[in-house]
């Protein structure tokens, strides 16, 4: 069938919207109509060029929400008509790692996908007979796409695509951190690096769970108002702090953070994070992605000292069983994801959305078909 994309051909150039082919899904795959999706840092970090495992050409996106519109023989846990958002972590319930109960990390598809391809080796798109790649499983940025059916959450009917695409990535990435990777408690001091899309979301995320002081870092003090609206108590922008950054959170805190999260990328503010945190037993947790090939130092006894590092993907969330959990808490107003779309635009205005990313003058925009 044609279907409408916006296909990145080279990196470092606009995206262009082309009428592609798609086809229809196999055994154990579904059809989705992609109604919305969010544009996130890394679409375009794989634009850049700069992701070693970025492939050309491609249809970009990953945050999306939309509805299955046919499915194939075998596939037992969707129908025609229901709301799914797709994942690019799925849940397969059958993996050593799925199986483990350790981690969200499901690998039944892990490789095809990293190749840009379906579970069976193929690619589904084209253009005039051109292969092009799927990206992360998911590619959004098309209005009709084909899923391997352990990677769609099926989600409620009545939850709007433009606000719930966000949990396809940002929102669960953030709420998960706090709640599945640091599994914070109630009372605990909380510091947050980097108050965007992710970081605001482990800011309500602390909130809902009972933390007491959520202390945010940005750079950006035009922050500091939202942050606040989404629960943060006290704000610090490192630029205005006399002295050094670490010693000012741990006395803030008054010996050191019981949880921090890294929210930003960047390898520095990552050491930060890890030193503020409570000799003895704080935890600190990377969030944000670094470029590649960087790496992270501290002295080890911050470590024998009783604090520890973690990472997260995806918050630590298992798709299919925690996204319709998550769309439930929006939908009963337990979590806020309107205040995060600031822009709702049509799929032909994708690089403008790109654009007010890279300005930072948005937290999300939400492209729609
Ligand atoms: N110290 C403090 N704040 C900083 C710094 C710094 N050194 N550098 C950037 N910031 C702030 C910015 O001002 C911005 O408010 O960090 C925030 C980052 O927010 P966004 O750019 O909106 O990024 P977001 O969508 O939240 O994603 C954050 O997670 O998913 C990953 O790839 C994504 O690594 C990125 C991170
Ligand atoms: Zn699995």
């Amino acid at each position: 069938m044609d279907v409408k994309a916006a296909v990145a051909f080279a990196p470092s150039q606009p995206l262009s919207i082309e009428t592609v082919q798609l086809e229809g899904p196999k055994s154990g795959e579904v059809l989705v109509e992609i109604k919305a999706t969010g544009v996130c840092h890394t679409d375009a970090y794989t634009l850049s060029g700069a992701d070693p495992e970025g492939l050309f050409p491609a249809i970009l996106g990953h945050e999306g929400a939309g509805v299955v519109m046919e499915v194939g023989d075998e596939v037992k846990s969707v129908k025609v008509g229901d709301r799914v958002i797709p994942l690019y972590t799925p849940e397969c319930r059958q993996c050593e790692y799925c199986l483990s109960g350790k981690t969200n990390l499901c690998q039944a598809i892990r490789i095809t996908q990293g190749k840009g391809l379906m579970p069976d080796g193929t690619s589904r798109f084209s253009l005039n007979g051109q292969m092009i790649h799927h990206y992360m499983g998911t590619s959004t940025f098309s209005n009709y796409i084909v899923l391997p059916e352990i990677a769609v959450a099926k989600i409620r009917e009545d939850a709007p695509f433009d606000k719930v695409c966000l949990i396809g990535c940002g929102v669960t990435t953030g709420i998960g951190a706090v709640i599945n990777t640091a599994k914070v408690e109630p009372g605990a001091n909380v510091v947050v690096f980097g108050l965007g899309g992710v970081g605001l979301n482990v800011i309500q995320a602390a909130k809902m769970v009972g933390a007491n002081m959520i202390i945010g870092v940005d750079l950006n003090s035009k922050k500091r108002e939202l942050a606040e609206k989404f629960g943060m108590t006290h704000f610090v922008n490192p630029s205005e702090v006399e002295g050094d950054l670490v010693p000012y959170l741990v006395d803030l805190t008054k010996g050191g953070a019981d949880y921090t999260f890294e929210c930003i990328g960047n390898i520095k503010v990552m050491r930060q994070a890890l030193e503020c945190c409570h000799k003895g037993w704080g935890v600190s947790v990377i969030v944000g992605v670094a470029g590649a090939g960087q790496e992270i130092s501290t002295r080890p006894f911050q470590l024998v000292t009783g604090r520890v590092w973690k990472g997260t993907a995806f918050g630590g969330a298992k798709g299919r069983t925690d996204v319709p959990k998550i769309v439930d808490w929006y939908m009963n107003g337990k979590i806020n994801i309107d205040d995060l779309v600031n822009k709702i635009m049509p799929i032909e205005q994708v690089n403008e959305a790109f654009d007010l990313m890279h300005k930072g003058e948005v937290i999300r925009t939400v492209l729609t078909f």
